[in-house]
Order: C-alpha cells, then structure tokens, then sequence
C-alpha cells in the first residue's frame, strides 16, 4: 500500500527528475497525454498544464494514491496496471516517471508501447538506480539477518534495472531515435528531529513493501536498526545529509508510419 503524504515529504527532491525528463519532450499538440504510474498526480496535472487541448490521463495500481489524484480536474485518473495497459493509437506522449524499478520485467514492455503508440510519439521514462547505494545495501544486509530473512526473503529489495544504455538499446532496438542520459542528484536533506533523513526517505518508498511483510510489532524494532545503520552511512554534517540518488533517463522518438522495423 501507497501512502501519498509520506512519498510527497520530499516533494521538491522527488519531483525535479520528473521536470528534467519532461523538459526533453518536444511535442506541441500531442493528441493523448498519458502518465503511467503516476502516484498522487501532482506532476501529472502540470503536463494538462503544458498541453491544455491534448486528452490527459493519470494510471496508477494504487488505488490511495488514485484517490489522492482525485476528479474533476483537468486529467482523467484510473486505476490500472502498467503490465497490462496498452496505448492507444493517438498516445503522442507516454511519461512513466519512477514507476518501473516496481515493475519486474518492464524491458519486455516497451517494445509493445513503441508499437502501440502513434508514429511519432515520444515515450519519457526514469528510472531510478541507486540499488547498490549505502542506503539499499544497508536495508538488503539488516532484511538478510536471521531475525528478518525468514519475513523479509520474498520481498524483493534489490531490484537491478537496466542502466541507461541498456535502455536506449531497447528502444534504437524498436526503431525508435533516442535521447539517454543518467544524472545523479545530489540532496541536501535538513537533519533536524530524531530521526534520519534517509529513513524517512525511504520511508515513502523502499521501505514500504517492508512495512507491509513485516508484523506491526517488528516493523519499529526494523525501522530503529536501519536508521542507525544509515545514521553512520550517512553522516550529518552541518546540519544537513548529503544524499547521492542516481537516475537513469530515456526520451524516445517512436518511428514514423513508413520507418517501423
Ligand atoms: C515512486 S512512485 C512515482 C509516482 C509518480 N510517477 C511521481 O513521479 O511522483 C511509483 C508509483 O508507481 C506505481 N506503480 C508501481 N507498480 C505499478 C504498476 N504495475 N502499475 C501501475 N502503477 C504502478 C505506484 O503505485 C506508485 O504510485
């Protein structure tokens, strides 16, 4: 289960790769705009922003963070699965922004978007891949030790995603021209209250299946461990975290009509 409030306590942080990735889309009347994995649809509802005549659409599994986006505004928000949504033909931008490190065996989907999707049209994604950071090792040693492994060994927490490369591959493989780049941002995360900036991070995401595997009663005795173990990973220094997060980035140009592989 998604929880809205706690994913948006890094709001800025989180949301300036979603800027940066959408910076690169050149389209000017895209005719259907959708954004996959949305979450709470803040982002999504800019793009109706930037394209007020284009159809746009917010599809999420997560029905708490689909009631977060709400209705009656300028996007139309669903419930739904990105393993089995299919574009349809007048989809001129695909904008899937931290969602498919979720989603185990996305790379055989893209190819069946580029086909989907109208000649022309630009599929946006980022993709999270900070999986051999600190902060994931340090929760995949504590989630290993015999207190944890018999609960947490099914959960899945390193979860490896092609590096950008790899995905510019998949998709020059698909016909399609393709802008790749990887950047790794570096937060300033305030250190002010008891607990670590870098938990409460997590928190939002890496933390949650955990949360969920766990029984409630274990889950503050976990939490309390791996803050300590990020506490001496991640040192405080003048008051603030310094807190490296890579992402890799694709914007892809599918082929025109007469250009398909
Ligand atoms: C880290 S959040 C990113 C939300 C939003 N794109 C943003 O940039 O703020 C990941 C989102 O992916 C959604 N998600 C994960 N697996 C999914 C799937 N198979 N189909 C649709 N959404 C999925 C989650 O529910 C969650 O809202």
């Amino acid at each position: 289960m998604w929880d809205p409030e706690t994913y948006q306590r890094y709001g800025d942080e989180r949301s300036r790769p979603f800027f940066d990735l959408t910076a690169r889309i050149t389209a000017a009347t895209p005719r259907r705009v959708v954004d996959l994995g949305c979450g709470p649809g803040d982002l999504t509802t800019t793009l109706a922003s930037r394209w007020p005549d284009a159809r746009v659409e917010g599809l999420d599994s997560s029905p708490e963070m689909i009631a977060k986006a709400g209705a009656g505004g300028p996007v139309t928000f669903a419930v739904g699965d990105v393993r089995t949504w299919e574009p349809a033909p007048d989809t001129d931008v695909l904008v899937s922004n931290a969602v498919l490190q979720w989603v185990p065996g996305h790379e055989e989907l893209l190819p069946a978007w580029v086909r989907g999707a109208a000649p022309g049209a630009t599929i946006a994604i980022q993709v999270p891949g900070n999986f051999d950071a600190p902060s994931h090792r340090a929760l995949h040693a504590l989630a290993s030790e015999p207190r944890w492994r018999d609960a947490l060994g099914g959960v899945g927490l390193i979860r490896r995603v092609p590096d950008f490369e790899a995905y510019a591959r998949i998709f020059t493989g698909a016909g399609c021209t393709v802008d790749a780049w990887a950047t790794t941002y570096l937060h300033p995360l305030p250190a002010h209250g008891a607990e670590h900036p870098v938990l409460r991070w997590m928190d939002g995401t890496a933390l949650r299946p955990v949360k969920a595997a766990l029984p409630a009663a274990d889950w503050p005795v976990f939490r309390t461990s791996l803050g300590e173990r990020l506490a001496e990973a991640y040192p405080v220094e003048n008051g603030l975290v310094l807190f490296p997060f890579h992402r890799n980035f694709v914007v892809a140009r599918t082929p025109q009509e007469d250009a398909r592989p």
